[in-house]
């Protein structure tokens, strides 16, 4: 079996390095060149834990290679993955598909026998079919199937998500395909992964659905945090008390700034452009997408409430800056909207963070980058935690008041315990569940 994946950013690369690990020869393509030099020499463009040695493994084995040349990879391949951007489109809140049409025509022109082009690129309802008109239009002799088969990875367990997948979701009506797709996924029946055959629009939707009703899910206890300090109940009770019931289940229900990264963000905004287009508006949806971009903004005001009132002529150290832990990815990140607002506000802001601070310098100007945990606190007025790394939650706190001027710590992902904290002589303010030492 042989695999083309269109596009090596994070859902080709980490498509194409486990297919090659099923088995399957896989050649990436990108346009461009130095990324491809990049992955040649083995070096990652992105960070993802145990990618780097899941693609040398096999490249070594001779199953992975990586390519400019579209032409080629295309014509060996019996599927080829449209696995490119679908950004938001600017000022509109629609998902941009210049690149995905881009890719279904270049796959036309070069497709040699029966081919399978699998759409792994989130892409509203409806693409699909505009895919395969694109094809036809450009070269009708085509022999071929469009599938839709969502990718459902998340950043930082990319490879075990696509391992050990709680589902794969194949939507196409033909059986010639899906025989095609029985056959890459061969490995996961052995694990008895759930394969979800289904039509091409419902598996387009299925993608957008999955995200906005996780988006929906943290959004739910984020309010309920808030809901929780007024009333003084713990938002960490509250979510093991309802999560145990398994209707509703305990995942994805940490209350904290509110999410960001490169996907729940850009698939909220999306479905409810696509709602609205066809007259059936999603206002659950709507009012999430409206509650996570205030709270976002929001959470400055606690560390400037956690500060007296005001930072002005403050130094505040951040720990974590990137939109979640294990990743280096800003895309949306609650420390893009605090940050500024810090700085805005008059103070010194110091931060840290293990991976994402080449990406944030970019974003973030005018902040002090330090090259740890304790040089950043070293000094500074108070100590905002907006990352959850692993690095940051056995902080020795003793050595923490110590360089503290004092012992404020806003901990908007709740890693440290109210009352030892409170014990450990800190003012401690984190998301539903009370004050501690204040
Ligand atoms: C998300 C989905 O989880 C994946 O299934 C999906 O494939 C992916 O989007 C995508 O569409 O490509 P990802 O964006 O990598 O994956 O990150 P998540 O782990 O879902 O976290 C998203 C945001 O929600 C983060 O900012 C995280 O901090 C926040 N979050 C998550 C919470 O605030 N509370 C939670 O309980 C869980």
């Amino acid at each position: 079996m042989h695999v083309a994946m269109i596009g090596s950013g994070y859902v080709g690369l980490v498509s194409g390095a486990c297919f090659s690990e099923f088995g399957v020869d896989v050649v990436c393509v990108d346009k461009d060149q130095s990324k491809i030099d990049m992955l040649e020499k083995g070096v990652m463009p992105i960070y993802e834990p145990g990618l780097d040695d899941l693609v040398e493994k096999n490249v070594k084995a001779g199953r992975l290679t990586f390519t400019t040349d579209f032409g080629p990879a295309v014509r060996n391949a019996d599927a080829v993955f449209i696995a490119v951007g679908t950004p938001t489109t600017k000022g509109g809140g629609h998902a941009d598909l210049s690149y995905v049409y881009a890719a279904a025509k270049e796959i036309a022109q070069n497709m040699n026998g029966y081919t399978v082009v699998v759409n792994k690129s989130t892409v509203p309802v409806g693409t699909g079919d505009e895919v395969e008109r694109i094809i036809r239009e450009t070269n009708p002799d085509a022999d071929f199937d469009v599938v839709s088969n969502p990718e459902f990875l998340r950043e930082g367990s990319a490879i075990g998500d696509f391992t050990h997948p709680d589902r794969v979701v194949i939507g196409t009506e033909s059986e010639r395909a899906r025989e095609v797709m029985r056959e890459l996924y061969r490995p996961l029946y052995l694990i008895e992964a759930p394969i979800v055959f289904t039509s091409r629009t419902s598996s387009e939707l299925i993608k957008y659905a999955a995200n906005t009703f996780l988006a929906t899910k943290i959004t739910f206890i984020n309010e309920m945090a808030d809901l929780c300090e007024k009333v003084g109940a713990d938002v960490h009770d509250v979510a093991k008390g309802i999560g145990l019931d398994g209707r509703i289940g305990k995942k994805f229900l940490h209350a904290g700034p509110g999410y960001g990264g490169s996907c729940f963000p850009k698939d909220t905004l999306a479905l409810v452009h696509t709602a609205r287009d066809v007259g059936a508006p999603l206002r659950i949806v709507e009012a999430v997408v409206d509650i996570n971009d205030k709270r976002k903004k929001a959470m400055a005001s606690r560390v400037i409430a956690a500060c007296g009132g005001s930072v002005a002529g403050k130094t505040i150290a951040v720990l974590g800056v990137t939109f979640k832990p294990n990743t280096d990815d800003m895309r949306d990140a609650p420390s893009l909207d605090i940050i500024p607002a810090l700085l805005e506000d008059d103070a010194t802001v110091r931060a840290y963070d293990p991976e994402g601070m080449e990406e944030a310098k970019k974003l973030l100007g005018d902040v002090e980058w330090c090259k740890d945990a304790y040089s950043t606190m070293n000094g500074a007025d108070a100590l905002v935690i907006i990352t959850e790394w692993n690095a940051f939650r056995g902080l020795d706190l003793d050595r923490v008041k110590s360089l503290l001027k004092s012992p404020i710590m806003v901990d908007l992902r709740n890693i440290y315990e109210p009352e030892e904290m409170a014990e450990s002589g800190f003012q401690y303010h984190c998301i539903g569940r009370g004050t501690a030492g204040a």
